[in-house]
């Protein structure tokens, strides 16, 4: 019989041998060179357990997401949002769900092969998220579900998502502490500002939160930045 106590201990020593070579990765190696998740990682993206500890509707609401709206998941993985994401856009909606990693997109187009319902409404791309092959301004929201740290240069995939997000779009970013890559909220908030996001609501507790932010031209002054020279 294991006590109480070793089985927290248990707990605490997996959590460093998870966390600990994954953090050291994320801080030497991620900021410098593009890391491909392997296949196995996408199974446990997807599983059932992922998905009891972070609830994709639970994601999803506090994303903001309504029915029509074209959705970009990106950094979408094996697609555990991608699924629900189609479901809460509804038939007049649209995903278009956002990966560089060709393995775990394989395993999303397989999930909607069984899904012809859902199907028509996502469009899988493999691109990078620092060049995205889409035109401006044609996309009403952006969610990115533990997927900004992994990119090398967030500051530039945050540029491109304003890009691509129509004036008064929405880049919904969600992140939660069992991901070694999981960044602090002043950390996630200092980012999108960065980016020119105006931030609308902090969602959810410290370890487990969504930040949802406005693509805007008024900055706080209430001035129209694209109408400044230089811009
Ligand atoms: C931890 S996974 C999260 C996947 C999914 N959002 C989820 O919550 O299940 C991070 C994802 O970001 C993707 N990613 C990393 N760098 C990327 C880049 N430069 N462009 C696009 N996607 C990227 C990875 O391939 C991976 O699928």
């Amino acid at each position: 019989m294991v006590s109480l106590s070793d089985a927290l201990l248990w707990i605490v020593v997996i959590i460093l041998v998870w966390q600990l070579p994954n953090r050291l990765l994320s801080k030497f190696v991620r900021r410098r060179v593009q890391v491909m998740d392997p296949p196995i990682f996408g199974r446990i993206l997807n599983s059932s357990f992922r998905k009891s500890l972070q609830p994709p509707e639970k994601v999803l609401r506090r994303s903001g997401v309504r029915r029509g709206e074209t959705v970009i998941d990106l950094g979408c993985g094996s697609g555990a949002l991608t699924l629900p994401l189609a479901e809460a856009v509804g038939p007049t909606g649209l995903v278009l769900a956002i990966d560089i990693n060709e393995s775990l997109l394989r395993q999303l187009l397989d999930e909607l092969s069984g899904r012809s319902d859902l199907s028509t409404r996502v469009e899988v791309i493999q691109a990078s998220a620092h060049d995205l092959p889409l035109r401006d301004s044609s996309a009403d929201r952006c969610i990115m579900v533990s997927s900004l740290q992994e990119i090398p240069d967030r500051s530039r995939a945050l540029k491109e998502v304003a890009r691509i997000l129509r004036e008064g779009g929405t880049l919904a970013v969600t992140e939660f502490f069992v991901d070694p890559d999981f960044p602090l909220l002043s950390t996630t908030v200092r980012l999108v500002e960065g980016a020119g996001f105006r931030v609308e609501a902090k969602e959810g507790s410290p370890w487990s939160y969504t930040v949802r932010c406005i693509k805007t031209s008024v900055d706080s002054r209430g001035i129209n930045t694209r109408e400044l020279p230089g811009k």
